[in-house]
């Protein structure tokens, strides 16, 4: 027995959907949360198999967790214990490794079993442990386990070779009760990141330089609670304004923060796109002649690798030869296969995918082989003539906040089915 999606594509989209709080941004701030002594109230948490997750670790430190409605949690870290992190909530996801700077910043020591998440081809996190040996930890990895301990933390300067996301916030959390100064060069500046510092210095930490490449800790003895609103999902909202450019008539994407989305918006505008920005919203229009193109994935600001799949969706539609450049995981092109199932035209040269369009899609059997490749098999079900029946959609459940019933709502023939 299976739960499947199923589509029948070819619907016209009109009405308005809604944007959760950002999934990438939440698993970096529950995690945060351990760091206080206080309870935290936060709000926009969006209703995603990661968050519940992440809440099982939490109760298993003893992390008091209650949930006010669907979108508002209280964590009360205060009676937390920390113990070795060998359940598997700690394998479903990727970001279970903030809760080695969280634990370690907090504790001076944390064991942990090594971090799941999406397969993207290699994903090696040792810019995090080389920042927290430059603080002062001991790190020792025995292959099941990554133990770190420390007599003291203590600030210092610390390089990032790449720009990574996890790194950064990794780090930030580790630093917060430091002694002395620690400043990161080389740092990410996703929007996520700046949330997490938000999040950080209401409760009393010293950050400075979120969404620059140099972040500036100040080490505090104390932190206590607050409420923290989450933002939105730019990832959630950029597929939600892509799969709009295939089948919309008139969709309004809402609670949406337009500049995050600045390179999505002006290269969808480059080829076609009959699209506007408000404040909070963007409005998609009917886009009947769409053309080729070429992209590359770049850290922030540039254009998101989290959207690159969904983009391919939209591109075998584009008259003329596209391409997809991946700069950050050169491996990502799992949903070429799935789309050149449904008679797509893509040949994937790591880390160049060329699409031949327009090529109307046929429905299929597919299946989700990882998050952004689920929503790209949504934007190319909703596309396609007759019905595509998509697989493995615990990944998409993992960070789409009720994509069925949001795009239902839209008027697409959408539906979970167990087979
Ligand atoms: N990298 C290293 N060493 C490290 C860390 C990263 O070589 O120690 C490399 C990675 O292999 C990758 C690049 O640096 O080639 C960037 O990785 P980054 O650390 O920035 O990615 P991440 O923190 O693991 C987050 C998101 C991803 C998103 C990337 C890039 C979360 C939980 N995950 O991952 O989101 O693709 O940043 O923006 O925030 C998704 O939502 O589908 C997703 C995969």
């Amino acid at each position: 027995m299976e739960e499947v999606i199923k589509i029948n594509g070819g619907k016209l989209l009109n009405g308005t959907i809604r944007v959760s709080g950002s999934k990438n941004a939440t698993v970096a701030l529950i995690p945060a949360t351990v760091l206080a002594n206080e309870k935290i109230n936060i709000i926009g948490i969006p209703n995603i198999s990661d968050v519940q997750s992440l809440k099982e670790i939490l109760e298993y430190l003893d992390v008091e967790v209650s949930t006010v409605s669907e979108e508002e949690l209280y964590i009360d870290p205060s009676k937390m214990i920390n113990k070795t992190l060998d359940i598997d909530a700690v394998s479903k996801l990727r970001a279970s490794y903030y809760f080695m700077g969280a634990l370690l910043g907090k504790y001076r020591y944390c064991k942990i079993r090594m971090p799941g998440g999406c397969n993207l081809g290699p994903r090696p996190i040792d810019l995090h442990l080389k920042g927290f040996r430059a603080l002062g930890a001991t790190v020792e990895d025995d292959g099941t386990f990554i133990t770190l301990s420390a007599d003291r933390l203590i600030g210092t300067r610390i390089y990032l070779d790449i720009a990574s996301v996890g790194a950064t916030i990794n780090i930030i959390m580790a630093a917060v009760y430091a002694e002395g100064t620690t400043v990161i060069e080389n740092a990410a500046r996703e929007p996520e990141i700046i949330d997490t510092i938000t999040l950080l210095n209401k409760m009393g930490a010293k950050i400075r330089g979120g969404g620059t490449s140099t972040i500036t800790i100040d080490g505090v003895k104390r932190l206590g609670g607050c409420l923290h609103e989450i933002i939105p999902d730019r990832i959630e909202a950029g597929t939600y304004i892509i799969l709009s450019a295939a089948m919309a008539n008139h969709v309004r994407i809402d609670n949406v923060i337009p500049y995050h989305l600045d390179s999505l918006i002006s290269k969808l505008k480059e080829i076609g796109v009959n699209i506007e920005s408000s404040i909070d919203h963007v409005d998609v229009y009917s886009s009947p002649k769409l053309k080729g193109t070429s992209i590359k994935t770049m850290p922030y600001p540039g254009f998101a690798t989290d959207l690159q799949s969904p983009l391919t969706a939209l591109l075998t539609k584009a008259e003329g030869v596209s391409k997809v450049t991946e700069t950050i995981y050169i491996e990502r092109f799992k949903h070429c296969e799935q789309l050149n199932k449904m008679q797509a035209n893509i040949e994937v040269n790591c880390p160049v995918a060329t699409i031949k369009g327009p090529t109307p899609l046929v429905g299929t059997d597919v299946k989700a082989t990882d998050l952004r490749c689920g929503a790209a098999m949504v934007i190319a079900g909703l596309m396609a003539e007759g019905t595509t029946t998509i697989h493995d959609i615990y990944h998409i459940d993992r960070g789409y906040e009720d994509i069925v019933s949001k795009l239902t709502a839209l008027g697409a023939d959408i539906h979970r089915e167990v087979i």
